[in-house]
């Protein structure tokens, strides 16, 4: 009797730490963070979690007992099998629930209960990466930028200064033409041409290297009538451009504000190709704090951008302002990228909303000065050449370089020295301070390779004469140097390719600031 009754406790205290073990078990499969599913050993649906039932976008109803052998691939049903038959499986990619239709991306482990007997039941543990995916894919795109940048970067040194051997020529032989020339037309559009494909390679690397914007007060009614006309040249668009004269002026880089403008106006043009209206229109805004675009309080000017071309469809509206998101045979898909990332550094926002084959509007906003600047912004009008005296030294590694500005330089009456590194920069400017023929000022590139660049040669030479004139050249308009050119104690800043008047606008920009001093 004695011997029963402990058998009996034995028994309950087994069949209790069985219930236990089941509760704990429950516990686990309910709350797991990942979705759990039980198939029995004929691949039917047995038990899940709620967490299997919202991956699958399902129900409970329609996923209890539906035979996972039924899968919309065949490398499920595959997996499904080979788990089923003892072994353990692992998978990872994408998966289309066949009754909820949500498209995950599934990382997880197929385990059979028995393993290496057949059949057996199989536990599932699956896991939704989706996210992560999603992060792998932008962080894939970002290193595929960064490769772009550096050959961007590689290939704008030389385009630069090839085109500026071209522009600048290009202007010179303007110059030295009778005004009334014949070849005066066809010289300024090659002029214009070359400015465009100098537009073109930074437009590359504003996008690829990012680089800060060389901010100043910009007027945008010149800006956009300037773009307009220039970019639908020879377009059957017609283009109607409302902007008030109270418009107030931003504070911006104005190339850089230039290509967003260029861009969305090529892709209008280019989305009405049997012809169409473009209307752009400018107005003041203000934002309060907290408000739902996320942007700082304080005043903005809003441009509505608006073609009556193709549209856009939803599915692309998602993905146009990814870097080479095109729909074009010949797009690179970064006009729209780099619009983003302007408009992004200038902390302003733009936007976008399509009705497919009505027509696109685009939308920026971008902070202003709270004025308008009226028409103090527009540029100096063309002077005569007044001749100016003084020497100038030029230090550029490109022989083609230097002789082109040796004669525009010339040709403004400037004795011109040039040199092709910072060491010769340096001892030439020393030799001139000797001799009291200190040069009026000193042109120079910034990145000499293998040599001393601009940046260095500053500081030596402003070291032997603080009050040296330096101007830095550089092919990249939105280098950090260039944009904070007075910070590294230059006096000015061109950027290449150059013609005769961006050397007469930055040697009277040098010689201004050396009256106010
Ligand atoms: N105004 C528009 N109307 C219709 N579709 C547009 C418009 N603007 C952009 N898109 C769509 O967005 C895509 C991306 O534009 P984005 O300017 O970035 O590149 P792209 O124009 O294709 O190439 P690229 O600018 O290098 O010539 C275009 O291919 C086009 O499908
Ligand atoms: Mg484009």
């Amino acid at each position: 009797m004695a011997g029963y009754s402990i058998d009996i406790t034995k028994r309950k205290q087994i069949e209790e730490a069985l219930r236990e073990s089941e509760k704990r078990y429950r516990i686990i499969f309910e709350r797991s963070p990942l979705a759990v599913v039980r198939f029995d050993s004929e691949g039917l649906i047995v038990d899940f979690n709620d967490r299997f039932i919202d991956m699958m976008g399902s129900t409970r109803e329609k996923l209890l007992g539906f035979n996972s052998m039924k899968q919309s691939t065949p490398e499920m049903s595959e997996i499904i099998k080979k788990a089923l038959s003892g072994e353990i499986v692992s998978y990872e990619g994408s998966y289309t629930s066949v009754t909820g239709g949500k498209t995950t991306f599934l990382r997880g482990l197929f385990n059979p209960v028995t393993p290496g007997h057949s059949p057996t039941d199989v536990i599932a543990a699956l896991e939704d990466i989706t996210e992560l995916k999603k992060h792998e894919k932008e962080q894939q795109k970002i290193e595929k930028l960064e490769s772009l940048g550096l050959l961007a970067g590689g290939i704008a040194h030389d385009f630069n200064n090839i085109l500026t051997g071209i522009m600048g020529n290009l202007s010179f032989s303007k110059v030295l033409l009778n005004t009334e020339h014949r070849a005066q037309k066809p010289l300024a559009e090659a002029e214009k041409a070359t400015r465009r494909a100098a537009e073109l390679a930074q437009q590359l690397l504003t996008f690829a290297k990012g680089g800060e914007p060389n901010k100043k007060v910009v007027s945008l009614q010149r800006l956009i009538s300037d773009a307009v006309s220039f970019m639908l040249r020879g377009s059957n668009v017609k283009p109607i451009v409302t902007i008030p004269t109270s418009l107030h002026a931003i504070r911006a880089d104005e190339g850089q504000i230039c290509q967003v403008l260029n861009n969305l106006i090529i892709n209008a043009d280019q989305a009405m190709p049997g012809g169409g209206t473009l209307t752009i229109t400018g107005r003041n805004e203000a934002f309060q704090p907290a408000n739902s675009l996320h942007l700082g309080a304080g005043p903005y000017i809003r441009l509505d951008i608006h073609d009556t071309g193709c549209g856009i469809s939803p599915d692309s509206l998602a993905k146009i302002f990814d870097p080479y998101f095109s729909t074009k045979i010949s797009g690179t898909g970064l006009g729209l990228a780099t619009a983003y990332s302007i408009i992004q550094r200038h902390k302003g926002h733009i936007s976008v909303s399509s009705t497919i084959g009505a027509g696109s509007t685009f939308t920026i906003l971008l902070p202003s000065i709270g004025t308008s600047v009226g028409e103090m912004s527009v540029e100096a009008k063309e002077t005569t050449v007044s001749p100016k005296s003084g020497s100038i030294l030029v230090m550029d590694d490109e022989q083609m370089i230097r002789d082109i500005a040796e004669q525009i330089l010339s040709f403004l009456g400037y004795e011109v020295t040039t040199c092709k590194d910072g060491e010769e920069a340096i001892k030439l400017y020393r030799a001139s301070l000797e001799s009291h023929k200190t040069y009026a000022a000193v042109i120079m590139d910034l990145t000499i390779p293998g040599g001393l660049g601009g940046k260095e040669t500053a500081k030596h030479i402003l070291a032997s004469d603080p009050a040296a004139h330096l101007i830095v050249s550089s092919g990249y308009s939105n280098d950090h140097i260039v944009a904070n050119f007075r910070r590294y104690g230059f006096s000015g800043a061109i950027t290449k390719p150059y013609n005769i008047d961006d050397f007469k606008k930055v040697l009277s920009a040098v010689s201004a600031r050396i009256a106010e001093l």
